[in-house]
């Protein structure tokens, strides 16, 4: 590791991880905390964030650890406060919560639609809306939003409301970015494809498509990966460090893609790409 997150303090919103897998939060918790930051990791369930608190404890890194549920105005502004009081700031802000259900318009129902929406969008919100009038104070801040390739590409069935809610982060992602470039402020999303992670593997389009339940310790091959894998949370714990790092200083409002190139193969091989090739 480097130091390049020497004397930063990272919020990590959704930081915790079920016992049977490393997910993305604390992939993404750790690599942080790797590379100098110290850790504000925040969950609403309380099991799920002492395994990555744990995971950062076994490796001599330090993380403070909050409950709060991110969809609750109240809880969010308690937490940021919180971060500020107790480690002097947000530097990186890292919003990875994300939930999805399968279905398209006539299988959703109203109730699945508007809580898949303030999970994946909503905690965002409200991250940003609490965390930036300190990053402008500070004149300096990193956002990094998880979103997913569903925002830009139909991955054969429908989860409606996990494809919209992700296509709305992207843009807000945009805004964010663009309305606060002036304060030195940069708002970035990664959009992960296929990853070997408890998350990926409670779809159940993903058992289907490979016929097995997760194994951390094992490389899950895919056909539909042009790099012939699932990726796995390290990765995009790799891009998160680059985006929240000065190495990305000149990089904000961009849509990262970490998926082995899934995206561009299946633009690639729909019909009306063959038929103008
Ligand atoms: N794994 C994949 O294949 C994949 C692919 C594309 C995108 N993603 C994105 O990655 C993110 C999730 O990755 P993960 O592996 O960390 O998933 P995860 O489900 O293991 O972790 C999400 C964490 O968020 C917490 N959480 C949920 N709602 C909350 C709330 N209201 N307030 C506070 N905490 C809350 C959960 O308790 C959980 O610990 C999502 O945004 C998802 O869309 C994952």
């Amino acid at each position: 590791m480097t130091g390049r997150l020497t004397g930063k303090v990272a919020f990590v919103a959704g930081a915790g991880s079920a016992a049977e897998g490393v997910s993305n939060g604390m992939a993404c918790a750790v690599q942080y905390a790797r590379e100098g930051a110290r850790i504000f990791a925040v969950d609403r369930d309380e099991a799920a964030l002492q395994v990555t608190i744990d995971a950062l404890g076994d490796e001599g890194l330090g993380g403070a650890a909050h409950i709060a549920d991110m969809t609750q105005e109240a809880e969010v502004e308690g937490a940021v406060a919180r971060c500020v009081n107790e480690l002097g700031g947000v530097d990186v802000l890292h919003n990875n919560i994300g939930t999805a259900t399968p279905g398209g318009p006539v299988e959703t129902s109203e109730e699945d639609w508007d809580r898949v929406i303030a999970i994946n969008l909503t905690t965002a919100f409200l991250a940003c809306k609490y965390a930036l009038p300190t990053m402008i104070k500070q004149g300096s801040g990193a956002i990094i939003n998880i979103s997913s390739v569903a925002s830009l590409i139909y991955g054969g069935q429908a989860y409606l409301n996990y494809a919209g809610s992700k296509a709305a982060l992207d843009q807000m992602t945009q805004a964010v970015a663009l309305e606060n470039a002036a304060h030195g402020v940069r708002c970035n999303a990664i959009l992960p494809g296929l990853l070997a992670t408890p998350f990926a593997f409670s779809a159940p389009s993903v058992v289907a498509a490979t016929a097995k339940t997760i194994d951390p310790n094992e490389t899950i091959e895919s056909d539909l990966v042009p790099l012939g894998h699932f990726g796995s949370p390290w990765d995009i714990a790799d891009a998160a460090v680059f985006l929240a790092s000065d190495d990305a200083g000149f990089i904000t409002g961009t849509s990262l893609v970490v998926d082995g190139g899934m995206v561009n193969t299946i633009t690639a091989t729909h019909p009306a790409a063959r038929a103008s090739a």
